[in-house]
C-alpha cells in the first residue's frame, strides 16, 4: 500500500495524531512519523515510534541521518503527506515556503499531494492572515480537511478541533485513490471507488406544473444529465438517491430512484432527504413558476383569451444553502445553471448567492448541447476557479463534474462516518 509522512505539528490535538498514525496502518499503510520540535512537548516521540515501528524524524540535524539528504529521499519516496494536526505556524510556513525544519523542509521538497488538518483556537483559525495561508495553500493544490466545532482545550466553544481521526484517515485515503486513478491504475468501481461511503443525491429532469388535471407548465429538460451524474456516482461507489421529474429515462441500476412531479414535490423530496447526504446535485430543471390557482377540473375553453396567474416556486438549492449544517460544508452543493448570455458572470454570481460550492454552467444558447441532447459542453465555476469542459458526452461531463466534486469532498466528513461515530 503506501507510504505515508505523517506530519504532527505542536498543537493539543497532536494525542490524536497517534490514532491516525495507527488507522492508516490498520489500513495497510506504511507510516513515517514527523514531529516538530513543540509537537514533542504534546507526545513524546517513544509513543509513534511504538505505533509505527519506525524511528521518529524530530530534528533535521541528527547525525548519521544526512547521508542521503533525508528530507529529499523521504519527499522522493511517499505517496502522502498528512499534516495532523496543523498549527497556525506550520501553516504560515508551508504558506510562505519557510523550510526551517525537517517537516517544513519535506513540504517544500516533495511533489507528492499534501494534506492538512488544521486545528487552532478559533480566533487564530478565524485571522484573516490564517484565513488567508489556507487559502493560498488550497489555490496550489494542498488539500484541507475542516476541523470540527466543539469545546477547545482553551476552554472556548468553536472551530478549531482538529478534525475527528476517523474522519482524517478517510480523507487521506480518498486522495491516495485520486492519485492511483490520475496515475493511470484500474478505476474500482463499486465498493472500492472514490466514493465509496458516501451519500449523493441527484435531481433531474423538468418539473411539471399542473395547470388542470391534463396540463401543465413543463420545460425541454430531458434527464440525461442528472441521470448521467447518477450513474457515474454510482459507478464510483456512491450511495445514491436520484430525485427525478417526469422523464422517458430508465433510471441506473442501484440508485434508490424518488420520482416526482411539481418542483414543490421535488422541494419536499429533496428536503426530506437532504440531512442524510454528503452531496446534493440539482442538476433538474426545476420550475422557477407555478400556476397559481390550478383547476381541479379540466378547464373548459371561453370566447375569449386566457390568463394564467403563475407565482413564485420554493427555491430548493437556496433552502438547500441555508441549512445550519452548511457552517460545516454538508452536504455540498452543486447547482446547474442555464444560461443564454455571459454564462461565467451568472454562474459566479449563483455561487455567491446561493451559497453553492460548485455551478456548473450550460450555455443553451448554443446547438447540439444542453438540453434534450446527448452531449453538452459546460463551464465549472467554483471559489477556486473556472474550468472549460468541452463537448463531450454528458457521461463524459458527468466524470469531470464528479472530479471536481470529490476533491471538494475531502475536506468534508462523510455523513456514514459521522453516524457511525
Ligand atoms: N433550482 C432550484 N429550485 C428552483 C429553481 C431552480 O433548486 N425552484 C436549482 C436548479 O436545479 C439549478 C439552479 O437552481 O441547479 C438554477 O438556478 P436558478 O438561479 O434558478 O437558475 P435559472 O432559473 O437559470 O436562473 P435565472 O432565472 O435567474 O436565469
Amino acid at each position: 500500500m503506501a507510504l505515508i509522512a505523517l506530519g504532527v505539528t505542536g498543537g493539543i490535538g497532536a494525542y490524536k495524531a497517534v490514532e491516525i498514525a495507527r488507522g492508516l496502518q490498520n489500513n495497510g499503510h506504511e507510516v513515517i512519523a514527523i514531529m516538530t520540535r513543540s509537537a514533542t512537548q504534546f507526545v513524546g516521540p517513544l509513543t509513534f515510534e511504538a505505533i509505527t515501528r519506525r524511528e521518529v524524524i524530530t530534528d533535521q540535524w541528527k547525525a548519521g541521518a544526512n547521508a542521503d539528504i533525508e528530507h529529499i529521499s523521504i519527499a522522493s519516496t511517499i505517496d502522502l503527506l498528512l499534516v495532523a494536526p496543523a498549527t497556525a505556524n506550520t501553516v504560515g510556513k508551508f504558506a510562505n515556503g519557510l523550510a526551517d525544519d525537517f517537516l517544513s523542509s519535506l513540504f517544500v521538497a516533495t511533489k507528492a499531494p499534501v494534506l492538512i488538518a488544521p486545528a487552532m483556537n478559533t480566533n487564530m483559525f478565524e485571522h484573516p492572515a490564517v484565513v488567508k495561508n489556507l487559502e493560498t495553500l488550497m489555490a496550489r493544490g494542498v488539500h484541507v480537511v475542516d476541523p470540527g466545532s466543539g469545546y477547545l482545550a482553551c476552554g472556548w466553544i468553536g472551530k478549531g478541533r482538529l478534525a475527528e481521526p476517523e474522519a482524517v484517515v478517510a480523507a487521506a485515503e480518498q486522495l491516495l485513490r485520486i492519485k492511483a486513478l490520475a496515475l493511470g491504475a484500474p478505476k474500482p468501481a463499486g465498493e472500492g471507488g472514490t466514493m465509496a461511503g458516501r451519500r449523493v443525491m441527484v435531481t433531474a429532469g423538468p418539473t411539471y406544473e399542473d395547470l388542470d388535471p391534463v396540463r401543465f407548465v413543463g420545460n425541454r429538460s430531458s434527464g440525461r444529465m442528472g441521470y448521467a451524474l447518477a450513474a457515474e456516482a454510482i459507478r464510483r461507489g456512491a450511495t445514491v438517491t436520484l430525485v427525478s421529474g417526469p422523464t422517458h429515462l430508465a433510471a441506473p441500476h442501484g440508485v434508490d430512484l424518488i420520482a416526482v412531479r411539481s418542483a414543490a414535490d421535488m422541494h419536499t423530496a429533496v428536503m426530506a432527504r437532504a440531512a442524510e447526504q454528503d452531496a446534493v446535485i440539482m442538476a433538474a430543471a426545476v420550475a422557477d413558476y407555478t400556476p397559481a390557482n390550478p383547476a381541479g377540473q379540466k378547464v373548459k375553453k371561453g370566447e375569449g383569451d386566457l390568463t394564467i396567474t403563475l407565482q413564485r416556486t420554493k427555491d430548493i438549492l437556496g433552502d438547500l444553502g441555508r441549512l445550519p449544517s452548511r457552517a460545516q460544508r454538508l452536504p455540498v452543493l452543486v447547482g446547474f445553471a442555464a444560461e443564454t448570455q455571459d454564462v461565467v458572470a451568472y454562474a459566479t454570481g449563483k455561487l455567491e448567492k446561493k451559497a453553492v460550492d460548485l455551478v456548473v454552467a450550460n450555455d443553451v444558447s448554443r446547438a447540439g448541447m444542453g438540453f434534450d441532447v446527448d452531449l453538452n459542453a459546460v463551464t465549472i465555476v467554483s471559489a477556486d476557479g473556472v474550468e472549460d469542459v468541452p463537448l463531450q458526452s454528458k457521461s463524459a461531463v458527468a466524470a469531470r463534474v464528479l472530479d471536481r466534486l470529490e476533491q471538494l469532498l475531502i475536506a468534508v466528513p462523510s455523513r456514514a462516518s459521522a453516524a457511525k461515530a
